[in-house]
């Protein structure tokens, strides 16, 4: 799919984002594992979170759909699930491989999984290392680093794990894991990640003990249901933050985002770069997870350096920052980000070629990119590598540059935001309700 974007000066509006997709993926494993009925409201019904739906039916896990992103889950419990009789496929989905290999190395029946050419290109030696100090039978493709992967499951034992790169798939693996072991599983992060897990644990009513950036908990804890409505996702709402702050006149407000501080960096670096921002509306935690309506109004920016604790915090806006920065006075720095290289495409790699195909000053670093404010892009012809957050990193720069840009494989936006461009155009979504009933 190709999708031509024109350049645009002026926007006000209220918008709301669907469903977090992090939130959704553990929403529905967590449900599955529960030991009732689960309701679970504004889903995201993404191509990636339906992958991760897919696999759970495959293992007798029944979803009753009452109405758009509207599930209720009867869960089977640590010991309910059947042994999948096909290939799980995880499609694109990093987030169903990870965590689901957790699962699977604990329950007691063979399964495989794959996922499309990206997702069997990424590493998940990650997953496979601790889980076989756990006592996990896996066997994975490239001397135990790609997918397909297989795993005969077997009774593992809780162990503390350090984790070598910051990771909220891999610490969810290991707590699915942990689930099913004996003994305690303890995990040592380098930096804090996302902790939607831990606080859907918590409010299932599994003991866990954080302190910082460690985290204990003993294993074959059984989970109460859950209920929940799932806040809007903070990363689809960026796209609409950074669209917005660079205009010559405009003020966006988006409505019931997830405010989570573990994913809210890229609205640090927003107000480091001068931004005006005010929080309202702030709801109370349901399943530990706050929202708000995030105001922005359009000004003049600057130009931050990025890196650190706050790259976990705002890994998966990177590329975006890359577009906005664009539009900046004086100097953006991202570094320590690594881990752009093996997400869905190389988002280093990926968004300064087309980024440069626009006219930007932006040169690549081995941990990540550098660019120097001009202002003055350019419409082109850009391709989004397969990948959702490019492709939508790419349709924001089109609206600071001088003529059209065309996108092509746009379509890769279905994997976390299948409405995008209709909201992204008309200011609305066309078919369903972004934040389903609730
Ligand atoms: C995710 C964690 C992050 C993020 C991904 C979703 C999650 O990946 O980039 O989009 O839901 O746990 P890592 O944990 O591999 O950094």
């Amino acid at each position: 799919m190709e999708v031509r974007v024109l350049p645009r000066k002026r926007w006000d509006a209220t918008l709301g984002v669907p469903g977090d997709k992090s939130i959704s993926h553990r929403a529905l494993i967590f449900s599955a594992l529960g030991t009732g009925l689960s309701e679970v409201k504004n889903l995201l019904l993404g191509d990636d979170c339906l992958s991760t739906k897919r696999c759970l039916e495959a293992m007798g896990i029944v979803f009753d759909e009452r109405g758009p992103g509207h599930m209720l889950i009867r869960g089977k419990g640590l010991e309910g699930f059947s042994e999948p009789s096909v290939v799980l496929d995880a499609g694109n989905s990093g987030t169903t491989m990870r965590l689901l290999s957790g699962l699977l190395a604990g329950l007691p029946f063979f399964s495989c999984i794959s996922g499309d050419s990206s997702l069997n290109r990424r590493p998940m030696k990650r997953v496979i290392a601790p889980l076989e100090l756990m006592g996990a039978k896996i066997w994975a493709r490239g001397n135990n680093e790609y997918a397909p992967m297989a795993f005969l499951g077997s009774s593992l034992r809780g162990i503390e794990y350090r984790l070598p790169v910051a990771s909220a798939q891999v610490k969810t693996a290991l707590l699915l894991a942990g689930l099913t072991a004996g003994g305690t599983m303890s995990i040592i992060e380098p930096m804090k990640t996302r902790d939607h897990s831990e606080h859907m644990l918590q409010a299932m009513g599994v003991k866990l003990c954080i302190e910082g950036t460690s985290l204990s908990m003993d294993g074959r804890q059984a989970l109460c249901p859950l209920a929940i409505t799932v806040p809007g996702d903070f990363s689809s709402a960026a796209f609409f933050l950074a669209a917005c702050a660079p205009l010559e006149e405009a003020r966006l407000s988006l409505t019931r985002v997830g405010i989570n501080e573990t994913r809210t960096g890229f609205l640090d670096i927003l107000r480091e770069m001068g931004a005006a921002i005010t929080l309202e509306e702030i709801s109370e935690a349901v399943a530990g997870e706050p929202c708000a309506t995030i105001t922005i109004r359009s000004g003049r920016l600057r130009g931050v350096t990025v890196g650190g604790p706050l790259i976990p915090r705002s890994i998966d806006e990177l590329p975006l920052l890359a577009a906005l920065a664009t539009q900046a006075d004086g100097v953006t720095v991202v570094k320590d980000a690594h881990e752009l290289r093996v997400k869905e495409s190389d988002r280093i790699k990926a968004i300064v070629m087309e980024l440069r195909k626009m006219g930007a000053a932006i040169e690549e670093r081995e941990d990540g990119f550098e660019v120097k404010g001009t202002r003055a892009l350019r419409g082109a012809r850009v391709i989004s590598h397969g990948d959702h957050r490019i492709a939508m990193s790419l349709a924001v720069a089109a609206l600071f540059a001088s003529s059209e840009t065309v996108i092509e494989d746009a379509g890769s936006v279905s994997i976390s935001f299948p409405q995008f461009f209709d909201l992204f155009h008309t200011g609305h979504i066309e078919e369903g309700v972004p934040h389903g009933s609730h």
